[in-house]
């Protein structure tokens, strides 16, 4: 049985970003950290992240927002961008819901009149974004680094599959996506030159670029990446868990035991891939290595396209992305924040399941109990993947291990705890709606 070692995986993500920063920290951002005018909970790589070539570099104390950014919150919010006129990013990423979805259902509608639906559940936009690393499968180099590393898992990019390195090349696929903006990238500029937008971009992007298609259409996923990186309403760090690592809220016992369920390698040892520490720049954790599992996750019947028995979201292996030749990653997707979760009502990439309840007892009760999860009283196991490919579903790393016990590492008042742990990491906007 595997425990995989957080504080191995925090050690090396965090070495990694490390060395991205440093290539891209700049010299004033370095001089205003130094001055110490910028608070941690982002850590550097919040920063780093958000110097794009082209791009304003930025400090959350040192400037407000910038135009780019504030230009494309509006553009985020455009219905007009879409095909049917009334679908925007905000429709999908709902922001009083976290900029997840406002609804419980598996899958969103999308198209030109809205009846097209999509292949996967709508991630929160929170936290995430800046702190993403761009994709990598991180080869081992030498026999000894095989022999000791066995965490060199694939890692990063955006999407359940990873399949964008950046965001405004992400930006392209929902505005162009038939399931969901359904547009046209001519169709996008016009729809900015007529709107309320228009001066605005022509105020950030120049006088002629509506005159240069291909350049506006860029200008446009420009805008609305840097509102992704820069606005602060997705990173409020307003969770009583941020304010109890700041020392200013206390745990209730229940809240306490639930963490230390949530961290115990030896039980729940969710934090092995959901990291709950602060990493290593003091920043606060996102509770999230975006590294790649399978799950095995039951397959559902309310996404329309599984209707068909020949169709199945592989994540790594497609049907969205067809760069990966290794058939070892087929049923991976990435490991998603918890931040918020609690105020979800859809979970796991497919959005099978839609209590919180529901997905602890399948993380403790998977391989003991496959009949209460998988259709033909249990024999048809990790259904959700081709009968070939069930072998990549993670069967060594806890809680998904058959415990020796036979019994499940959690009782249903563990469960509770732990949910009750989880609620700390909501926003303090979730927890008002709540
Ligand atoms: C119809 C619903 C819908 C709309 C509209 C939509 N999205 Fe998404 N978004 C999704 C889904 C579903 C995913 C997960 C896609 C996948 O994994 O293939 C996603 C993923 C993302 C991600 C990746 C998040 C991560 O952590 O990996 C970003 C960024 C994003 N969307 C931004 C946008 C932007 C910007 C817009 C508007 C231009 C937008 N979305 C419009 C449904 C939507
Ligand atoms: C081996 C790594 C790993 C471990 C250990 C792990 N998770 Fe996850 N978790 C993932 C991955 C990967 C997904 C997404 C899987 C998918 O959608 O197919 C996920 C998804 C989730 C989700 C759904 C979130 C959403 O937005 O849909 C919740 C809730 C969750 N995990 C909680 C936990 C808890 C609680 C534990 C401990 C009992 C735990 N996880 C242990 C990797 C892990």
């Amino acid at each position: 049985m595997t425990v995989r070692m957080s504080a191995r995986i925090t050690a090396r993500i965090t070495a990694r970003i490390t060395a991205r920063i440093t290539a891209r920290v700049t010299v004033p951002t370095l001089a205003l950290l130094l001055a110490g005018g910028v608070g941690c909970r982002d850590g550097f790589a919040m920063r780093a992240t958000a110097a794009r070539p082209g791009g304003q570099q930025t400090t959350r104390r040192a400037t407000a927002e910038s135009d780019t950014a504030i230009l494309g919150r509006a553009l985020f919010l455009d219905s007009t961008l879409s095909a049917s006129g009334r679908m925007s990013c905000a429709t999908c990423h709902s922001p009083s819901h976290a900029y997840g979805p406002p609804n419980a259902l598996a899958v969103q509608r999308g198209g030109a009149s809205l009846t097209i639906p999509g292949l996967r559940a709508v991630p929160s936009l929170r936290y995430t974004l800046p702190r993403t690393p761009i994709w990598a499968y991180p080869r081992s180099t030498s026999l000894a680094e095989r022999l000791t590393e066995t965490d060199n898992g694939p890692t990063g990019g955006f999407g359940w599959d990873g399949r964008f390195n950046t965001l405004h090349d992400q930006a392209a696929f929902p505005l162009l996506a038939a399931a969901e903006m359904a547009s046209s990238e001519a169709a996008v500029v016009h729809a900015v030159e007529r709107g309320p937008s228009a001066e605005q971009f022509r105020r950030v992007f120049g006088p002629s670029i509506f005159g240069d298609l291909p350049r506006a259409f860029a200008a446009v996923r420009q805008a609305i990446e840097r509102f992704e990186l820069e606005d602060p309403s997705l990173r409020p760090y307003s969770s009583k868990y941020d304010r109890w690592l700041d020392g200013q809220a206390t745990l209730t016992a229940q809240e306490r035991r639930g963490l230390s369920l949530f961290n115990d390698a030896t039980r729940g040892n969710c934090a092995s891939c959901h990291l709950s520490q602060r990493g290593a720049d003091g920043s606060h954790p996102l509770f999230t290595d975006f590294q790649f599992e399978a799950i095995g996750v039951p397959r559902n019947p309310e996404i329309p396209a599984n209707r068909d028995p020949r169709f199945h979201d592989l994540g790594l292996c497609g049907p969205l992305r067809a760069d990966q030749p290794s058939k070892s990653y087929c049923g991976m997707f990435k490991t998603p924040t918890l931040r918020n979760v609690a105020s979800r009502q859809v979970f796991f990439h497919n959005g099978r399941f839609h209590t919180l309840r529901e997905v602890l007892r399948f993380y403790v009760e998977r391989d003991l109990r496959p009949d209460e999860w998988y259709p033909h009283g249990g024999r048809d196991q990790y259904d959700d993947l081709p009968p070939a490919l069930r072998g990549n579903v993670d069967r060594k790393t806890l809680p998904l291990a058959r415990p020796a016990a036979g019994t499940p590492v959690w009782t249903d008042a563990e469960i509770d705890d732990v949910i009750a742990f989880l609620r700390t990491l909501d926003d303090a906007d979730q927890v008002a709606g709540r």
